[in-house]
């Protein structure tokens, strides 16, 4: 993988299950005393990124930190982006303090792939306007698997589905590892066309509720909604959020998921959030291992004009990466 725009780019079903394999071993790594391997010591990972982020932000710069990069953060609110500078300008000025990687959000689909136009460096996407999120998309693979089978899941994704990357990128996840996907919300909130996506449809959440294993709740993307797709919220809680009487009609053993940042009280009411069917934490938690498998299999790639077998360089012991990759147990 040169670059990961999109959950395209990992291979399919055997590509994705390499990735979560690689990413229980950086699990376990994470669980170590000291949470740190030297596989990419002397690496450069900037992240970019052009819209808000807790979780995304603090994760890709967790597992850079955690595999010895040194990590760069670039925030717009107090860059030369203020002063009027390019996206092609900003791409420039950063590779020419040499970095290897850079993680990006932006608010524009695509920007992500510009990017890969520009520099060098390997391009990870971090969520783009509505298009993808492929590393959302793969810690819930990751956190689903260590719960269930993923392989005839019932999974009903609710909400805001039209202006939602994390469903894109997640239908392409769970329809490769063969989940059943349902996509549930009102029809103002479904794409105009859903040909060729692998998914049933309903606009009826409690016609739904009782059948399927998993609900993946989504947020309202206020930032991103024009106007009048469904008429308050408080509406849209009494016909689509996951109320407490709601998860009370849910099967015995099924589990909450949902990528965050979460409205309580819109989209998952407050006591359903912090239940023990709410794999909420754990999704945060698996997301820094899972960023960790990215950008050590990412930065493994030969570069152009590089000899390409990471092979150590001539006359002078070098670390391989691939030996100071995960191990299940020991310190580093
Ligand atoms: C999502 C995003 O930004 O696409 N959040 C995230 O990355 N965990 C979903 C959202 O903003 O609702």
């Amino acid at each position: 993988m040169r670059h990961l725009l999109s959950v395209d780019d990992l291979g399919g079903r055997a590509g994705i299950e390499r990735m979560l394999d690689l990413a229980d071993s950086f699990l376990a790594v994470t669980r170590r005393e000291i949470p740190k391997v030297p596989a990419l010591l002397g690496k450069v990972v900037v992240s970019l990124f052009y819209e808000e982020s807790t979780r995304t932000r603090l994760s890709f710069e967790t597992a850079a930190k955690r595999l010895s990069a040194d990590t760069m953060t670039f925030s717009v609110s107090t860059s030369s982006v203020k002063k009027g500078e390019s996206l092609l300008d900003t791409v420039q000025t950063i590779e020419a303090m040499g970095i290897d990687a850079i993680v990006v959000r932006h608010s524009a689909a695509g920007a992500p792939h510009r990017i890969t136009g520009w520099t060098r460096a390997a391009v990870v996407n971090a969520g783009d306007g509505r298009h993808e999120h492929p590393t959302q998309a793969l810690l819930d693979a990751f956190t689903l698997r260590q719960h269930r089978q993923i392989e005839g899941t019932r999974i009903a994704i609710v909400g805001d589905i039209v202006h939602s990357r994390v469903a894109r990128s997640n239908v392409k996840m769970f329809a490769a590892l063969g989940a059943d996907v349902t996509l549930v919300g009102p029809p103002t909130l479904m794409p105009e066309s859903l040909e060729g996506w692998p998914v049933g449809v309903s606009h009826d959440l409690d016609e739904v509720l009782g059948e399927v294993d998993i609900v993946y709740l989504l947020r309202i993307q206020q930032e991103r909604i024009a106007s009048g797709c469904f008429p308050s919220l408080r509406e849209y809680t009494a016909r689509w959020g996951l109320t407490a009487s709601r998860a009370a009609r849910l099967k015995p053993d099924v589990l909450v998921m949902h990528p965050g940042p979460m409205n309580r009280g819109v989209e998952i009411a407050f006591d359903v959030a912090g239940a023990g069917i709410s794999l909420v934490t754990q999704q945060v938690t698996n997301g820094v291992a899972v960023r960790m498998a990215v950008l050590f299999d990412i930065l493994q790639e030969p570069k152009d004009g590089e000899a390409g077998d990471g092979a150590p360089d001539e006359g002078g012991k070098q670390d391989r990466p691939e030996e100071d990759g995960p191990k299940e147990d020991g310190h580093d």
